[in-house]
């Protein structure tokens, strides 16, 4: 009901406008564009969006296929009509796995897609790819992460199980099928894990794993997740220092298993299955929520 009386609210601040100056019609249009994100936000009811909202101030989807993604971003009318379509697609697509309020879902292994922390790095050739843009998300949703597709994210180095029981063939192909390290030695590393992770851990114990740690013939941890274990966006490994970033449980006996039999998240590539307005759509969509 609150978000009808907003929309109601955004009609009348759209109709003055069209009387009114020059000046006057841009306040409106950014008030419309709040208005938009704010009815998006305002959880609406599924149903097909009424033809007249579409047009004037707010693109048709299919007007939105053939513009680069983040060029729809600087653009007020036509994110409008990005947020009105990729809200729709994600509910369809993605909120299954990334939950309907985009927070992740424990038991899906998803990350939280509202903070500013990224798992896979973005493609801003400045920054170093440290600048994240919508295209960054378009590329995760159009290729997927250790999906079939040859383009896919995550390819490059695999959370491999340190037990070689549980390695699967491309990682015993890459990495041999030797047990790099001992039973009693991943007990060590995994103390070491929790005490970079700032909790409670056997002192003794975590020193050992320190040294397997960076060690590159024993652990070789740190060549995938950093000296420091924060992790590297290129390779989308976990940064080991901030459990609120697991996506595979950070408590003792998570880790214990995270090392031993390997991890490999998955997320489809929507390249197939998904028009390229709707690609678009979505990763405007998404990235207006994370934080910046
Ligand atoms: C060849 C690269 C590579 C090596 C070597 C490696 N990791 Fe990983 N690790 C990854 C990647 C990539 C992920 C993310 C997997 C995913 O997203 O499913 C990961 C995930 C993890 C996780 C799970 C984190 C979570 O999100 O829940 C833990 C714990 C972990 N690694 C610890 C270690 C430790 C300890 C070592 C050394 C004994 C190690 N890793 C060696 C690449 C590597
Ligand atoms: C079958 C489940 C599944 C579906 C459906 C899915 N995802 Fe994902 N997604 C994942 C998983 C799992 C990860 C994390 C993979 C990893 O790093 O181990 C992920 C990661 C991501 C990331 C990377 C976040 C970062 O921090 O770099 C983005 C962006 C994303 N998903 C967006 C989407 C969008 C948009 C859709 C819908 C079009 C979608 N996902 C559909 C499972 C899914």
């Amino acid at each position: 009901m609150v978000g009808k009386r907003r929309i109601a609210a955004c009609r009348s601040v759209r109709s003055l406008s069209i009387h009114r100056t020059h000046q006057l019609i841009s306040a409106a249009l950014a008030t419309l564009m709040i208005c938009a994100a704010v009815a998006i936000a305002a959880e609406q009811p599924a149903g097909p969006e009424p033809e007249e909202e579409y047009g004037e101030f707010l693109a048709r989807p299919a007007e939105l296929a053939s513009i680069p993604v983040n060029d729809i971003f600087k653009s007020i009318r036509l994110t409008a009509g990005a947020m009105s379509l990729g809200k729709k697609v994600y509910e369809k697509s993605c909120a299954a796995c990334h939950g309907a309020d985009l927070k992740g879902i424990p038991d899906q292994h998803t990350p939280d897609l509202t903070d500013d922390e990224w798992r896979f790095s973005g493609d801003d050739l400045a920054s170093g790819g440290n600048v994240k843009f919508p295209s960054d998300v378009e590329w995760t949703v159009r290729y997927g992460i250790r999906s079939e597709n040859p383009n896919a994210r995550g390819l490059e180095a695999d959370m491999l199980a340190f037990d070689p029981k549980y390695r699967t063939d491309d990682d015993t192909k890459e990495f041999g099928d030797k047990a790099f390290l001992t039973p009693d030695e991943i007990e060590d590393v995994v103390e070491y894990v929790l005490q970079i992770s700032g909790r409670p851990a056997d002192a003794a114990r975590a020193a050992r794993g320190d040294a397997l740690f960076h060690d590159g013939s024993k652990g070789n941890c740190f060549d995938c997740h950093g000296v420091d274990g924060t992790g590297y966006d290129p390779i989308g490994s976990t940064n080991l220092t901030r459990p609120d970033l697991y996506l595979w449980g950070s408590d003792r006996a998570s880790i214990l298993e995270s090392i031993v039999k390997g991890r490999r998240g998955f997320m489809p590539a929507f390249e197939d299955t998904l028009k390229p307005e709707e690609i678009k759509a979505v990763s405007v969509f998404v990235f207006s929520h994370a934080r910046r």
